[in-house]
């Protein structure tokens, strides 16, 4: 009986995330399942499994970036080329990503919480825009919002590095509580290739429910590496095989 209702856990919880795993975040445009998108022109990372139609790319494409639909990105004048390819990869995330819906908010599904970035990503986040301009700390919610919805400062611009201590308080406060820090080097997003592989060793280990084990964390850290590691040989292999064939 026991055995039986564990199998029936192990079966529901499966099913969840298969079922999150193809579904998109609600609202904004998303669509409500993710497919191939052949014509992005940004967010090209998602062009296999995209949660965003072509059109929504089309604001990213010109530099500087002057608004996204309602939110003006300039409100401090223009954004580095570098700070903007951040923001860029966050948007990007958010609209297009296929595994987005895995960390919906638990009372507004239309939004992300605490989706697990690298470290060294939001160390590199912060040196990229440390010197460009905001006005406000919570790009969710510090804004004056005017009744066509579009945004404008409450406060004076200040540089990135004033307003934020670090990588860390970047990622954790600058659209909420959408990001966190991840305390692992390998279950962690960085927003490139790599996520495809973190993401699902992420969803073995819920489906597993492995994870609520916080003393086995190291060691979930070291089979993370230890998996990646194997995937990256069986990729060369395959590239070493197709070379000589
Ligand atoms: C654009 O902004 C409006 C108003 O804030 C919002 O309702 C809509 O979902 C947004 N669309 C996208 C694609 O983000
Ligand atoms: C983008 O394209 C989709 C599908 O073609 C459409 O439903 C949506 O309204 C378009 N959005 C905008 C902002 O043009
Ligand atoms: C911001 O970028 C736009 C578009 O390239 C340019 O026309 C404008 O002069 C820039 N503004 C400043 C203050 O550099
Ligand atoms: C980053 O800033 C936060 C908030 O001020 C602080 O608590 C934390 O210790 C800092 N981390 C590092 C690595 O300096
Ligand atoms: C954020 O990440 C830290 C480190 O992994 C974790 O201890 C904490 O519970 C997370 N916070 C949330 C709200 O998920
Ligand atoms: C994982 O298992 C523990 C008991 O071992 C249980 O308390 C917890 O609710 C489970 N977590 C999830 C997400 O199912
Ligand atoms: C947690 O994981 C550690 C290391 O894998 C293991 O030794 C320990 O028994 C686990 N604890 C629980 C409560 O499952």
């Amino acid at each position: 009986m026991l055995r039986f209702s564990m199998l029936l856990f192990f079966a529901v919880s499966a099913t969840t995330i298969s079922e999150k795993r193809q579904k998109c975040l609600e609202g904004a445009g998303h669509k409500y399942k993710p497919t191939p998108e052949n014509y992005l022109q940004e967010c090209t990372l998602y062009a296999k499994s995209s949660c965003c139609h072509a059109n929504i790319t089309e604001e990213l494409i010109h530099s500087p970036i002057i608004k996204v639909n309602t939110t003006y990105w300039n409100r401090c004048g223009n954004i580095s080329k570098l700070c903007e390819s951040y923001m860029k990869k966050i948007e990007c995330f958010y609209q297009c990503s296929p595994h987005a819906a895995l960390w919906a908010h638990h009372q507004y599904p239309g939004a992300i919480e605490s989706v697990p970035l690298c470290q060294h990503f939001c160390d590199d986040w912060f040196e990229a825009c440390k010197d460009d301009l905001t006005c406000v700390n919570n790009w969710l919610t510090d804004w004056q919002i005017d009744e066509k919805g579009e945004n404008h400062c409450k406060n004076e611009c200040i540089p990135y590095r004033k307003m934020y201590a670090n990588g860390t308080d970047i990622c954790k406060r600058m659209w909420g509580h959408s990001f966190n820090v991840s305390d692992s080097t390998c279950l962690c997003l960085q927003m490139d290739e790599m996520d495809d592989k973190a993401i699902k060793i992420i969803e073995e280990r819920f489906s597993s429910n492995s994870s609520s084990n916080s003393s086995g964390r190291s060691e979930e850290d070291h089979y993370c590496l230890q998996k990646m590691e194997k995937r990256r040989e069986m990729k060369k292999m395959k590239e070493e095989g197709v070379e000589t064939s």
